[in-house]
């Protein structure tokens, strides 16, 4: 399973780099406006830097012709960027042209299964169910998720899935059950990950443990 980090700020993705679970990063315009006036393309250039994995940065275009130039100057910025579209009809238009010409892409803002289906029919590298979004509404993320991963191993398409929109922990293990490809995780998150109060527990024993021992043997 792959780690993204859902973010755009680079202290966290050189923090979480550091340490060698981070596969990836996704971005997106909300992501990028909670980092003040930065330059976008630039800020994008400084995380692939960072992380040689897939990169994912945004369109604003709605319309065809508007994506496909956008995504095409997005793609240049580094071989690893990888080029967010929205689900919308313009945008699978799109992503069936990008994927003929080698770009990467990342079909976004994706609430259902025939919504991802119609995504890896385009030829997206990623798709992005939105999981938190969909548990917001009153339904059930996961098993969206879940049945977007059944209809892919049933025709077995490419299309890699990114569970999208994590909100806690607990999410990160149920879709890991499901065998989801890739997880795209807020830092937040993926520092709780690292904790269970046994293990506080545990190492503050063995350094007091290790103290008494030095100080009667030593
Ligand atoms: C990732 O690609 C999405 O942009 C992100 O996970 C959305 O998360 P949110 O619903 O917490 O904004």
């Amino acid at each position: 399973m792959k780690f993204f980090l859902d973010t755009a700020n680079i202290d966290e993705i050189k923090d979480a780099a550091s340490w060698g679970v981070l596969d990836g990063v996704t971005t997106n315009p909300t992501l990028v406006s909670r980092e003040g006036k930065v330059d976008f393309k630039a800020r994008i250039k400084e995380i692939c830097d960072v992380v040689s994995g897939p990169v994912s940065a945004e369109v604003i275009s709605m319309d065809y012709d508007g994506m496909v130039k956008e995504a095409l100057e997005l793609s240049k910025i580094a071989k690893n960027v990888t080029v967010k579209i929205p689900m919308t009809k313009d945008g699978i238009r799109a992503v069936s042209t990008l994927s003929k010409q080698n770009v990467k892409t990342n079909v976004t803002l994706v609430f259902n299964a025939n919504q991802a289906l119609l995504a890896a029919k385009s030829g997206a590298t990623f798709v992005s169910p939105f999981i938190g979004r969909i548990d917001d509404v009153g339904n059930d993320g996961m098993s969206v998720l879940a049945d977007i991963l059944e209809i892919f191993k049933n025709y077995d398409l490419k299309t890699e899935v990114i569970a999208a929109s994590i909100r806690h922990p607990e999410h990160v293990r149920q879709v890991a059950l499901l065998g989801t490809h890739i997880a795209t995780i807020p830092y937040k998150i993926l520092k709780m990950m690292f904790d269970h109060p046994l293990t506080d527990k545990g190492i503050k024993r063995f350094l007091s443990d290790w103290e008494e021992y030095k100080k009667k043997f030593s």
